[in-house]
């Protein structure tokens, strides 16, 4: 249907590559993955970027303590990044390390022009730098005396650097939220950030002297850039600008096909980021981009944070819990994204992490909530919904339905809000599944177009719970009692084989996994899906479902808990 409807460039952070990934990590990656999905179904060209931030102090303190070199270190942690994205079906189509040559060689010429453009200039640094979160704080930002972030002591700092005249594009950059108020969502973070710059704006040291893991400066031997500087870069590194000079561009790989994705997808749809990183991409990154005179990303959005017992989910956490050195409660929580895959598959992770938490919003992160979405959304509202269907499809007609007679054509949603087609003749009860099977879609549109993912799956579960509902209000099983109520009875089991199908359509960018099952259950092309199928109802001529496994287990969540608990 609807193709080719132009491109669309969606980002996740660039991981920090100093320990595993937890389920913290995993949300946006999996909101990034959902969006994606969800406009590949639409016709668009997607390009969906994620990858790793694999320079800085911290992450050689941490491999010189592991006994490995940096490089070493990073590229095992990377492998496991690599290995959980595989496990969740995360269907990024480039992941960057900024390791790699192709990165490097141009944030090196990135250094060059913001140089060049006399937006760089050599002074002294002086400051209150916080090393695990490589950021320097002044006096005003400090909480307490500790770093605001993170809330750990911070070091006083002095040496010879390179800075960027940050505070020139103080006021580009209010002009910029003012203008084009979406650059920046939500709006809280937005005012945030307003009134951060408010308050005044200090150049930013953009280069490190003390420790060398990191990109060399281009200019002067023994300083090497500032990670956010190069992390920040990755978003226009990985479509390959700036192109480079040839005996670069051969080290840095082929320059052609990279800068025409450049001309592609730049500027990005979208900067998917957790709050706490709101600043470096809606200041720092902004002013870079005006400096190097190229477009601005459309729009950041910040994104709340999973808690742990009322405080951030962090890789520290993590460990705790894997070393067993953690309390009660926490041990109850599994945090660890790959087990939690294990226990409970890649749908039901994806699901809950998408269904309950607001964006923009914190959230607690607590196991029972997942397991309790589970049972009640999944094996019971979905998966009963499936197997009721195809199993009174699989006794009453071998599984053989066709579409009613008196269904001309497909029964579509018009522009004005109805519903055109169905059979004047139609019941009531067919008339509502129909008709609200038809709305869902559109419904589903508008909230992904706000990024609300939660609402987008509330809705699509209001239409299950109506076609379960459309089961009690009909009575296969009493018609099927009765001859007379044969032709009745493949009607109400077409209706449902086809509110299924549409659910299939509806639930691809989320669960793609069940979507999939589903449709071999119905007896159609598993991956054969358009968004637009979800419009039209009536669409398949005859359906020959098979009965198969149960999409989801029901789980017994005492039991589940106490096995966790106990090591199991
Ligand atoms: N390397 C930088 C990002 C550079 S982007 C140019 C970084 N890395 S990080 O690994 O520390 O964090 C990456 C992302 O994970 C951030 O957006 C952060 O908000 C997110 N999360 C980390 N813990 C989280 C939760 N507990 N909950 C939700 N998101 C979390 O920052």
């Amino acid at each position: 249907m609807t193709k080719d409807r132009g491109t669309y460039y969606i980002t996740t952070p660039i991981y920090y590559p100093s320990a595993n990934l937890h389920v913290g990590h995993t949300y946006c990656t999996v909101m990034a993955d959902a969006m994606a999905r969800f406009k590949r179904l639409q016709g668009y060209d997607v390009m969906f970027l994620t990858g790793t931030d694999e320079h800085g102090q911290k992450i050689q303190t941490i491999a010189d303590a592991a006994g490995k070199s940096p490089q070493e270190y990073v590229d095992g942690i990377v492998a496991g990044v690599k290995e959980l994205w595989a496990a969740m079906e995360i269907s990024y189509d480039d992941f960057i390390r900024t390791t790699e040559e192709r990165h490097k060689s141009r944030v090196q010429e990135i250094f060059r022009r913001l140089y060049d453009k006399g937006d760089i200039y050599r002074g002294v640094y002086e400051g209150w730098y916080c090393a695990p979160c490589e950021s320097f704080w002044t006096d005003v930002q400090l909480v307490g005396g500790n770093c605001p972030d993170c809330g750990r002591p911070v070091e006083r700092a002095k040496e010879d650097a390179y800075f960027f005249k940050l505070s020139e594009y103080a006021d580009r950059l209010l002009a910029l939220y003012e203008e084009r108020p979406e650059f920046l969502e939500p709006e809280t973070r937005r005012n945030e950030m307003t009134q951060f710059i408010k308050q005044g704006l200090d150049d930013l040291c953009i280069s490190r002297s003390s420790f060398d893991w990191g990109v060399p400066v281009p200019i002067e031997e023994g300083q090497v850039i500032y990670v956010w500087l190069d992390a920040l870069s990755n978003y226009i590194t990985a479509l390959g600008w700036p192109e480079l000079g040839a005996g670069e561009s051969e080290a840095a790989g082929a320059v052609e096909e990279n800068s025409d994705k450049y001309r592609k997808y730049w500027p990005a749809d979208v900067h998917l980021v957790g709050k706490e990183i709101v600043r470096f991409h809606s200041v720092i990154w902004p002013a870079m981009l005006m400096s190097l005179g190229e477009p601005l990303p459309k729009q950041i959005r910040g994104h709340g944070w999973l808690l742990l017992d009322g405080g951030k989910l962090s890789k520290s956490k993590l460990m705790e819990k894997n070393s067993g050195a953690d309390g009660a409660a926490a041990s109850r929580n599994i945090v660890d994204p790959v087990e939690l895959i294990e226990r409970y598959g890649v749908d039901a992770l994806k699901y809950f992490l998408l269904r309950e938490y607001t964006f923009g919003q914190d959230g607690q992160y607590q196991l029972d909530t997942l397991l309790h979405r589970m049972n009640s959304d999944l094996a019971n509202d979905l998966g009963n919904l499936l197997s009721r269907t195809t199993g009174m499809n699989g006794k009453y007609f071998d599984g053989v339905i066709a579409r009613p007679v008196s269904y001309s054509g497909s029964i579509a949603a018009n522009p004005s809000g109805g519903v055109d087609g169905i059979p004047p003749g139609a019941p009531d009860v067919d008339r509502a599944l129909i008709t609200l099977a038809l709305g869902v879609a559109v419904r589903v549109e508008g909230h992904m177009d706000r990024f609300e993912f939660n609402r987008a799956l509330e809705a699509i579960w209001e239409f299950i719970s109506r076609s379960n509902k459309y089961i009690d209000e009909t009575e296969p099983w009493a018609l099927a009692k009765d001859e007379g109520g044969r032709g009745r009875l493949g009607e109400v089991l077409y209706n449902l084989a086809e509110s299924l199908r549409i659910v299939s359509v509806l639930i691809q960018p989320f669960l793609h996994w069940s979507s999939e099952k589903i449709r071999e259950q119905l007896g159609l092309d598993p991956t054969d899906v358009e968004w637009g199928g979800a419009r039209a109802f009536g669409l398949v001529g005859e359906y020959r479902t098979v009965k198969g496994d149960n999409l989801f287990p029901r789980i017994d969540i005492e039991k589940e808990l106490a096995a966790i608990e106990a090591g199991e």
